[in-house]
C-alpha cells in the first residue's frame, strides 16, 4: 500500500519523506488555506515546492466547478510538474473533466467520494485515483471502512485500473484496516504514519537490551 501524506505543510512533508516511506502528497484547498497559502501565484509555487521535496504523485485540486474552467485550470496544474495529479470534485462536470483528462493521458484524482456508485462512475471516467473519505463517513456514524471494501470488490470484479486512495484517514487503525482490505493508497496526517512506529513492548524491550549490554560493556 502506498503512503501519501495529507498536508500542505512543508516541514511535515520533509519529516515523512525523511522516514523513507513516503509515496506522495495530497492537498486540498482547506489544507492550503491552513498553511496561509493564498493567491494563484503562491498556490502554484507551493505545488512546485512540494514536488521538489518528494518523488511521488502530488494531488493539486481545481477550484472551478464548471467543465470549461476545470479543463483550463487542470491543464495549468498538470503543466506545472510531471508529478502533479489533477484533483477533481465528484460532481457531474468533474466526471466529464476526468474523462477528458484521462483521454489526454493527464492523471486525475476524483475527490469527495462517499458512495460506491460515485466510485464506479469515477473508474468508468478513467480516474487514476478515487478518494473515498472514510473519516468523514465515520464522523456521521457511517462505516467508512465498509465503503472501502465495497469499492475494492467492484474494482476487482471488473479489473478497473483506478487506484483506491483511501482519504480522510485519521489514525493508525484506519491505516491498518485499509491495508487489510487492499486499498492501493492511503492518505492521512503525519501522526497516522508515525503512529505505526509505536508499541510499548518495543520500547521496554529495547530498554532491556541496552541495559543488559551496558552491564557487560
Ligand atoms: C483527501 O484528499 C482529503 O484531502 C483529506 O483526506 C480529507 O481529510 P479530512 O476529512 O481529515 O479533512
Amino acid at each position: 500500500m502506498k503512503f501519501f501524506i495529507d498536508t500542505a505543510n512543508l516541514e511535515q512533508i520533509k519529516e515523512a519523506q525523511a522516514l523513507g516511506v513516503l509515496d506522495g502528497v495530497t492537498t486540498n484547498p482547506s489544507l492550503m488555506a491552513k498553511e496561509g497559502i493564498t493567491g494563484k501565484a503562491n498556490i502554484l509555487k507551493h505545488y512546485q515546492d512540494i514536488c521538489a521535496l518528494v518523488e511521488g504523485d502530488v494531488s493539486a485540486e481545481v477550484i472551478a466547478t464548471d467543465y470549461a474552467t476545470m479543463i483550463s485550470e487542470g491543464e495549468e496544474l498538470a503543466a506545472l510538474h510531471p508529478q502533479i495529479v489533477v484533483k477533481l470534485p465528484m460532481i457531474k462536470d468533474g466526471i466529464k473533466a476526468c474523462k477528458y483528462f484521462s483521454d489526454k493521458g493527464i492523471r486525475t484524482n476524483v475527490t469527495l467520494v462517499f458512495s460506491a456508485g460515485q466510485a464506479l462512475l469515477a473508474a468508468k471516467a478513467g480516474a487514476t485515483y478515487v478518494s473515498p473519505f472514510l473519516g468523514r463517513l465515520d464522523d456521521i456514524s457511517t462505516d467508512g471502512m465498509h465503503l472501502i471494501s465495497e469499492i475494492r470488490l467492484i474494482y476487482d470484479n471488473y479489473n478497473f485500473s483506478t487506484q483506491i486512495l483511501s482519504a480522510s484517514v485519521r489514525n493508525t487503525m484506519h491505516v491498518i484496516n485499509c491495508a487489510k482490505i487492499g486499498s492501493d493508497v492511503m492518505t492521512g496526517p503525519l501522526s497516522a504514519i508515525s503512529g505505526l512506529l509505536k508499541h510499548p513492548l518495543t520500547d521496554s524491550g529495547l530498554a532491556q537490551f541496552l541495559a543488559d549490554y551496558q552491564k557487560g560493556n
